[in-house]
């Protein structure tokens, strides 16, 4: 047995075991075995061995107090994980590809989801896990070698940008994906068990609705200007937002400021966000959010990263010329009942776990929230749906023996939101805007093309109150 001394790459203090106690120095103490089948890795102070197990559908990583070092620090990342998941974290499959980190499946500028769970395969394998260490003079062909490890991760880890990373080849796209050893023991899940699943019901005065319903719901338009003036179109207009979380006005100016007098017929106020007060859809080059793209986008609510998320949303159409661009509304309440018709043990599952929700924009902007995809209130009322599989984190909340129906059940509502029968699809003319309770409904648009023409919606969101009220 050979021992390597390797130094990683730190931006603070360099040191070998003369510098035990130094929070940022990271020091590869050894490696041992044939091909560099072992590597010890970290300060004196604080070391762990980590173990690589293929389990074919499951990635485990082994948590063990390094057999030759000191006492673990009580102040690392890692040991907070160890403490609070026990001698090994597991990570499905499935859950690696979802997750994957690589720039086509996350846009790197913002950590946008490219792809959605209809991009990714039924069922995923681990074909190889190793451990992979860039930048350092471990020889390189012996890092495939790599399945053990004896680490320190610091609190803050740009201290150490190029701590080990788990290289995992999956099947059936094999392909090869990095996830860095500190993220996936951050990420880990399986911390909670699941409870009883209780009885769920709809709020009053709510009429679900699927793709049958289209003329009922084209019917909700009003002309901007028969609305200010009140009286009984408005009453019956404002009641359709509380019934379908869906309405359209006609007659709206085709310019910027023109929804602000949709927001003035509610009586609400704007709510402003990062994006200002008015949030454009439409092509542009080398976009920063995917809403800006050509590219259609999966049904979704809007902005789940933010606590609480918006609930009233305006689109507002200023040009629609281009070829496809149609627009789409699906009713989350009703997709989230036919999941619980389908699957109630999914449905409990959705509505019980958080999922974390996620946006890194300019300017230093990140959002984030937590909360299930499916909220229910204490005594059973659907509350709100959150929807957005391009800001979706990675979930950690979920116990680990339930993931993989976790997983069948998100798939199993993804799939119900894209089914055409749930969906009412219609094509904005210029002067026309719709509204969404974007606590319920989910929103889409189809592929469109900037050769033919342009397409330019404006957006905002506003609040009355919680919930529109239902007359006036
Ligand atoms: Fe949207």
């Amino acid at each position: 047995m050979e021992d390597i001394a390797l130094t990683l790459p730190t931006k603070g203090s360099r040191g070998g075991a003369g510098a035990a106690g130094r929070a940022n120095v990271r020091k590869v103490l050894c490696a041992e075995g044939v091909g560099g089948s072992r590597l010890f890795c970290g300060t004196m102070t604080s070391l762990y061995q980590i173990k690589i197990e293929n389990q074919g559908s499951v990635l485990r990583l082994v948590l063990l107090p390094h057999p030759r070092g000191p006492n673990l620090s009580t102040t690392s990342t890692c040991e907070e994980v160890s403490a609070s998941l026990g001698s090994s974290v597991r990570f499905h499959a499935f859950w690696l590809r979802d997750n994957a980190l690589d720039a086509l499946t996350r846009d790197p500028r913002n950590g946008q989801r490219l792809i959605t769970l209809a991009d990714l395969p039924e069922e995923v394998k681990i074909l190889n896990a190793h451990f992979s260490i860039s930048n350092s003079s471990f020889p390189p062909n012996a890092e495939s070698e790599i399945h053990s490890a004896y680490l320190e991760l610091p609190r803050d880890r740009s201290l150490c940008p190029d701590l080990p990373k788990v290289a995992v080849t999956l099947s059936p796209e094999n392909r090869t994906f990095e996830f860095p050893l500190a993220w996936l023991l951050e990420n880990a899940y399986g911390r909670v068990r699941p409870e009883s699943c209780p009885s769920v019901r709809t709020p009053k005065g709510v009429t679900l609705w699927d793709s049958n319903q289209i003329e009922t719901l084209m019917a909700t338009t009003r002309d901007l200007e028969t609305l200010k003036q009140g009286g009984e179109d408005l009453r019956v207009w404002l009641e359709s937002v509380w019934r379908f979380g869906f309405v359209k006005v006609s007659g709206v100016p085709a310019e910027s400021g023109g929804l602000f007098s949709i927001v003035d017929a509610f009586g609400g106020f704007v709510r402003e966000t990062n994006y200002g007060r008015l949030f454009e859809v439409r092509t542009e080059l080398n976009p920063t959010n995917l809403a800006y793209t050509g590219l259609g986008l999966q049904a979704h609510t809007d902005n789940p990263y933010r606590d609480p998320a918006p609930t009233l949303q305006i689109l507002s159409c200023i040009e629609n010329s281009c070829d496809g661009g149609e627009s789409l509304v699906v009713d989350g309440f009703a997709a989230a009942l036919r999941l619980r018709e389908e699957d109630p043990h999914g449905f409990h599952l959705l509505s019980t776990y958080p999922m974390r929700f996620e946006f890194k924009g300019a300017k230093g902007v990140h959002l984030y929230a937590r909360r299930p995809m499916i909220e229910v209130s204490a005594d059973g009322e659907l509350v709100a749906i959150r929807f957005n599989s391009r800001s979706a984190a990675s979930v950690r909340d979920v116990p680990f023996e339930e993931i993989e129906k976790w997983y069948a059940a998100y798939k199993r509502l993804s799939a119900i939101f894209d089914d055409p029968r749930m969906t009412i699809r219609f094509k904005l003319a210029p002067g026309e805007a719709f509204i969404v309770d974007n606590t319920r409904v989910l929103h889409a648009w189809t592929r469109f093309s900037g050769v033919s023409g342009k397409r330019w919606l404006i957006r905002t969101g506003f609040s009355q109150c919680t919930r529109p009220l239902k007359a006036m």
